[in-house]
C-alpha cells in the first residue's frame, strides 16, 4: 500500500515536472540559436567595444557564420534576436506596429525623451510624423536654401579660411548643429547656441552605455544633460508662443514656430512635450548622422565665385549625391536599429517571444557581395541605376513607413558643404592612418585632420 502511495506521490510530482521541462524544451528548440549571456549585461560590452574599434562588421559576420542569420542574445538589459539579410530587412521594415513596434534600448529612450518619434507607435507616431514632414518637404525645403548657403560660407570663413590644418570632424558637427539651431530651433548666433552644443554633445555620449543612473555614470551625465538641454528648449517655445501671441512674426520660420502655428490650428496636434523631445531628436538626426557624411570628398560643377546655391543647383548634383550615397553604403551613420516584438512572432522557423528586443545592422546587407559586387570597393557609379538593387538592401535611411523623413534636408546640406568645400578648398590628409570608430555614431578617433589651402580666388575674396 506505501508502494503504491509512494509511486502515486512521485509520478504527480514527476509528470508534470516533465511536461515543463518537455515544453521548456519545445520553445526553446524553436527559440533562436545563440546565447543569452550573463543577465542584462549580455553582449552588450563585447558589442560596445566592437562599435568603438570600427571591428562591429566582424563581430557579426562572425555570430553570423556561428548562428546563421537569425540569433538571439542579450543587448542593452534585453533578450534580443538579431535578424540578418535583404529578407530580415523587408519583414522588419513591412511589419505592422501590432507586432513589431518601435523601441529603443532603455538608455536611448531615458535619455532621448518618451515622446520622440521613434518610440511612437500607432496614431501616435502617425499625427506627430506628419507634422515632421510637413516642415521637411521639398517645397518648404526650397526656402530653407539662403539659410543654409549663407551657414556654411560663414562657418567656412571661420573655421578653414586662414588656417593650415583643419580637424575636419568637429568643425563638421558644429556646422550641422548650427545649421539645425537656425533652421529648426530659430536660434542664431551666441551664448544659447554654445550652451546647447556642449549640453548635446555631453547627451549623447550616453546613448549607448549600460544604463545604470548613480552618480559619475556616463548615463547619469548624459540624462542630467538632456533634462538641462529640454528646459532651455521649453523656456524657447514659450518665448517663441509669446512673440507670435503678439503677433510679431509669422509662422513656418523654424520648426517650432511651424509646430506652435499648427497646435494652433489643432489643440490635439502635438503637446509641448512631444515638441521638446522631438527637436531633441531633429537635432540628433541633423547633427550627428549629417556631419559624418559631409566628412567625405566629392566634385560638383563649378558656380562663378561668390555666387549662391539655388534649390536648381543641389538637384542637379548628381554625382555628388551618388558619391554621398555611397559612402552611406560603406558607413552607415546608424549600424542598425531596434523593434520590439508586441507578441510572439514566428520567423524562419523559429519564434521571437513577445517582449524581445529586434535588431538588424544596416551595413551587413550593404556589404553582401550578391547585392553589391566588390562590396569593399568605393564605386559611386554603382548607384547610377538604383532599380537593380533589391529593395530594402541599400537601408542607410531605413525603410517602410519609418523611412527617414530628414533624407532631402541631409542632401541639401552635404551638397552645399560639398560643393562649397571643393570650389574654394583643396586639402589632403594630415595623417598617414585615420582609426575609426562608433559612438553610436561614426567617429575618427584622431578628428580626421587635413592640410588646406585655399583656391585663388578664394583666396582674394573680401
Ligand atoms: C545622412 C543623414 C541621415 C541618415 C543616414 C538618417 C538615417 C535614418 C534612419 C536609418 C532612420 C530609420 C531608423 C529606423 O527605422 O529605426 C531615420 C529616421 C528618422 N530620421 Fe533620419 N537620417 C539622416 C538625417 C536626418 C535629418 C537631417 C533629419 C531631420 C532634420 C532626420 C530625421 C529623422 C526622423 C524624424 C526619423 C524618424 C522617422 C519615424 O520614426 O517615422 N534624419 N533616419
Amino acid at each position: 500500500m506505501e508502494i503504491i502511495l509512494f509511486s502515486a506521490l512521485l509520478l504527480s510530482l514527476v509528470i508534470p515536472l516533465l511536461l515543463l521541462l518537455r515544453t521548456r524544451t519545445s520553445s526553446n528548440r524553436r527559440l533562436p540559436p545563440g546565447s543569452l549571456g550573463f543577465p542584462v549585461i549580455g553582449q552588450s560590452f563585447s558589442l560596445l567595444t566592437a562599435l568603438r574599434t570600427n571591428t562591429d562588421h566582424e563581430w557579426f559576420e562572425e555570430r553570423i557564420r556561428k548562428y546563421g542569420p537569425i540569433s538571439k542574445l542579450t543587448l542593452f538589459g534585453h533578450p534580443t534576436v538579431f535578424l540578418h539579410g535583404q529578407a530580415a530587412n523587408k519583414f522588419i521594415y513591412t511589419c505592422d506596429g501590432n507586432t513589431l513596434a518601435n523601441k529603443m534600448p532603455p538608455s536611448l529612450s531615458r535619455i532621448l525623451g518618451k515622446k520622440i518619434i521613434v518610440e511612437l507607435n500607432g496614431e501616435d507616431h502617425k499625427r506627430v510624423r506628419a507634422a515632421i514632414v510637413s516642415f521637411l518637404r521639398p517645397e518648404v525645403l526650397k526656402t530653407y536654401v539662403p539659410k543654409m548657403d549663407q551657414e556654411t560660407r560663414n562657418h567656412l570663413d571661420v573655421h578653414w579660411r586662414g588656417k593650415r590644418e583643419v580637424q575636419v570632424m568637429p568643425v563638421m558637427k558644429v556646422l550641422t548643429f548650427n545649421v539645425i539651431c537656425s533652421l529648426v530651433l530659430g536660434l542664431e548666433e551666441g551664448t544659447i547656441r554654445d550652451k546647447l552644443l556642449s549640453l548635446f554633445q555631453e547627451m549623447t555620449r550616453g546613448l549607448l552605455s549600460v544604463p545604470i543612473n548613480v552618480p559619475f555614470t556616463q548615463f547619469n551625465r548624459s540624462l542630467n544633460a538632456s533634462s538641462r538641454l529640454k528646459t532651455i528648449i521649453m523656456d524657447l517655445i514659450r518665448a517663441k508662443r509669446s512673440i507670435l501671441e503678439e503677433q510679431k512674426a509669422s509662422g513656418h520660420q523654424d520648426l517650432i514656430t511651424h509646430l506652435i502655428n499648427a497646435q494652433n490650428e489643432n489643440p490635439n496636434l502635438t503637446s509641448d512635450d512631444e515638441i521638446v523631445d522631438n527637436v531633441v531628436g531633429l537635432m540628433f538626426g541633423g547633427y550627428d548622422a549629417t556631419s559624418s557624411l559631409i566628412k567625405q570628398d566629392g566634385i560638383v560643377r563649378n558656380k562663378a565665385p561668390g555666387e549662391s546655391l539655388t534649390w536648381d543647383d543641389l538637384t542637379n548634383m548628381k554625382y555628388s549625391w551618388r558619391v554621398a550615397t555611397e559612402v552611406l553604403r560603406l558607413n552607415p551613420p546608424f549600424f542598425g536599429s531596434f523593434r520590439k516584438a508586441i507578441k510572439d512572432i514566428e520567423y524562419n522557423g523559429y519564434i521571437i517571444p513577445k517582449g524581445w528586443q529586434v535588431m538588424w545592422v544596416s551595413s551587413m546587407t550593404h556589404m553582401d557581395g550578391n547585392i553589391f559586387s566588390d562590396p569593399s570597393r568605393f564605386d559611386p557609379t554603382r548607384f547610377e541605376q538604383q532599380t537593380t538593387k533589391p529593395p530594402y538592401s541599400f537601408v542607410a535611411f531605413g525603410g517602410g513607413v519609418r523611412v527617414c523623413p530628414g533624407g532631402e534636408f541631409a542632401k541639401m546640406e552635404t551638397l552645399t558643404m560639398i560643393h562649397y568645400l571643393v570650389t574654394r578648398f583643396t586639402w589632403k590628409l594630415s595623417l598617414k592612418e585615420n582609426s575609426f570608430g562608433r559612438d553610436p555614431m561614426p567617429v575618427f578617433n584622431q578628428g580626421l585632420p587635413v592640410l588646406v589651402s585655399p583656391r585663388k580666388h578664394y583666396h582674394s575674396m573680401t
